[in-house]
């Protein structure tokens, strides 16, 4: 049996920076969804119209096609870039559709580009049609390293790809796709554009030269940069990322081009840590069990409910659907009024959940004793048969994952937004390991228990499962895996 001491101090910190790293990286794939929706009729029409081009990417690198008839009628098209093999087209697409069914669910019209392929659906017949944004969506993904040269630099890659565009649009193949590659002093710049099939040659030129703006403009100073348009695509890089689509050098690949995969090795690497980490924990923690369980048991003696079920049941209007805030695995929240005008979230534990008496005595007794601008603040809780009630401070602005997931309240989150809300994170997190008499471990730290005020300030919540250590206690064992 292995028997490993693990310092909790160092463990929490590695669980902190994980859930930076998720929250600065979590930039999904670059999408639009227009906000009308559909009926079920077209969602049938749309499960099939993703079948179909799925199917036609074994053949083609571009297709675009109709299902439906009448008001029902939607039409689509995906485009992989040349270069791609169609059986990664095949995966592309499928990418594609999925993340289209689980970020623009119902959306009647809607446009995601991933790393090598766009597909877009519309109600409307976008047949040959030259449209280099839809409704002002033009996304751009820059690779962070700067060149030492820039203004030399730009105005090569200005050249090149205006080049390549006359080539793509007007050149004797005239197959809407160029590739080049330009030496810049001790480097090549490699550079690719393309447009979506099925544009005239004019149409073409003017979206590039659009996208060659914007990436002028956008990504001044940046080693490499993309486009991606409704209608045209371009990037450029310090590497080939075309043809065998070679792995980007190392040196080479602060942003774009690897980051996803970079992301994922990582995010897994970081995770298997973790794994490992978490078991050496919890085998060692099994042996000091008892002693917690008993410390436990004190703790439950103390409680004491102070706020009445019947004024919280004013407060909510009996728990009523139109007070419902949210609902989790937990149970549900509610939005109350407390008699003096206060504005809460009552938190009401399902009975079925897993949050038994035990966790609930651990929240109440830890959020009672710690007070600090980044945890969330209660101010009251009962216990009445089988109601387990807490009432804390009301939230405006939801959690963080409400912005995080949300494709259009994601871009209210810009960097010095995210910056704010991870700083305020890892201060609340100080708090709980250092500041207070009590060292507390969270261990279920993620973005739907952070919670933001009007201020958009973090406040973390959600304390049952959390642990804590006494005094100078600086290991601990546990017997169960709990958290995320
Ligand atoms: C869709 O969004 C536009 C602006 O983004 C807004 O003017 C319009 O009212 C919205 N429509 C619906 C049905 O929400
Ligand atoms: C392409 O899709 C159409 C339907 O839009 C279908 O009839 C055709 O068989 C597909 N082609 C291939 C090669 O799967
Ligand atoms: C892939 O596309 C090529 C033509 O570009 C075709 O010859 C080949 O059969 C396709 N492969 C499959 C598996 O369909
Ligand atoms: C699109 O392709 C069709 C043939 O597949 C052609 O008839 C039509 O003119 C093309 N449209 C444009 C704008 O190139
Ligand atoms: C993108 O769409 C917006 C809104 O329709 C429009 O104002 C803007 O000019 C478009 N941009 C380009 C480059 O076409
Ligand atoms: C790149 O340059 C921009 C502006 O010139 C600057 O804001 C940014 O911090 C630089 N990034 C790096 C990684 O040096
Ligand atoms: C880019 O090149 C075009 C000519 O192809 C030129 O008109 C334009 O001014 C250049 N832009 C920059 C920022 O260098
Ligand atoms: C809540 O329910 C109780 C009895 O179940 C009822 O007397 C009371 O009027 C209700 N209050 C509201 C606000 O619905
Ligand atoms: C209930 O206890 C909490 C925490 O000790 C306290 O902040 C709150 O004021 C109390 N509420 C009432 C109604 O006594
Ligand atoms: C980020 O958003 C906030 C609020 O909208 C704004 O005050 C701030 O200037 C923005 N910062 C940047 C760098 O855009
Ligand atoms: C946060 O909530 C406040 C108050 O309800 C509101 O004014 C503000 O717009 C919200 N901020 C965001 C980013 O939704
Ligand atoms: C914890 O503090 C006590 C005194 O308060 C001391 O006797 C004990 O050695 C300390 N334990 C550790 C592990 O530092």
């Amino acid at each position: 049996m292995v028997h490993s001491h693990v310092d909790c101090f160092c463990f929490t910190r590695i669980l902190l920076l994980y859930s930076l790293f998720v929250l600065a990286f979590a930039e999904a794939p670059y999408n639009f969804c227009s906000n009308t929706t559909i009926g079920s009729p077209i969602q049938y029409n749309l499960n099939n119209l993703f079948l179909s081009l799925h199917s036609n990417a074994s053949v083609s690198n571009f297709y675009y096609t109709s299902i439906g008839n009448g008001p029902d009628r939607l039409f689509g098209l995906y485009m992989c870039l040349d270069y791609v093999t169609n059986v990664s087209c095949q995966d592309c697409i499928t990418m594609a559709s999925t993340d289209l069914t689980k970020l623009c669910p119902e959306a009647r019209e809607a446009v995601m580009w991933e790393e090598l392929c766009e597909v877009r659906y519309s109600y409307k017949d976008f047949y040959g049609q030259y449209m280099l944004n839809v409704t002002g969506n033009l996304f751009t993904d820059i690779n962070m390293m700067n060149i030492s040269e820039p203004e030399q630099y730009r105005s090569i890659v200005n050249d090149t790809l205006g080049d390549l565009t006359k080539q793509a649009a007007f050149g004797s193949l005239a197959n809407m796709y160029a590739t080049g590659e330009v030496p810049f002093i001790d480097r090549t710049i490699y550079a690719l554009v393309q447009c979506s099939g099925n544009l005239s040659a004019e149409d073409c030129n003017s979206c590039l030269h659009i996208a060659i703006t914007e990436i002028l403009t956008c990504c001044y100073s940046a080693i490499g940069a993309r486009v991606m348009g409704t209608s045209c695509y371009l990037r450029y890089e310090v590497y080939p990322f075309y043809g065998d689509a070679l792995a980007p050098p190392k040196n080479l690949i602060a942003g774009s081009g690897g980051r996803k995969k970079w992301m994922i090795i990582i995010l897994t690497i970081v995770s298997v840590c973790l794994a490992i980490a978490l078991l050496g924990y919890c085998v060692y923690c099994h042996v000091n069990n008892k002693r917690t369980q008993k410390r436990r048991k004190d703790m439950k003696d103390q409680e004491s409910p102070n706020i009445s079920l019947t004024s919280i049941c004013e407060a909510t209007n009996n728990f009523s659907e139109s007070n419902k805030l949210g609902q989790g695995g937990f149970g549900s929240v509610y939005k109350g009024l407390l008699s003096d005008g206060k504005e809460v979230a009552v938190k009401r534990l399902s009975r079925s959940s897993e949050q038994g008496l035990r966790e609930f005595t651990t929240e109440v007794q830890l959020i009672k004793k710690l007070q600090h601008k980044n945890l969330v603040r209660l101010w009251g809780f009962c216990v009445k048969g089988d109601e387990k009630l807490f009432v804390y401070e009301y939230m405006p602005n939801n959690s963080l994952d409400v912005f995080l997931f949300d494709p259009k309240k994601r871009v209210q989150l810009n960097w010095s937004r995210r910056l704010s809300i991870i700083s305020g994170i890892a201060r609340g997190v100080l708090c709980l390991h250092e500041d207070s008499r009590l060292r507390v471990i969270h261990r279920d730290l993620k973005a739907s228990n952070v919670l933001l005020d009007h201020d958009m300030n973090p406040k973390i919540s959600d304390f049952g499962m959390a642990k804590i250590f006494e005094g100078n206690q600086s290991e601990s064992t546990t017997g169960i895996i709990v958290g995320t």
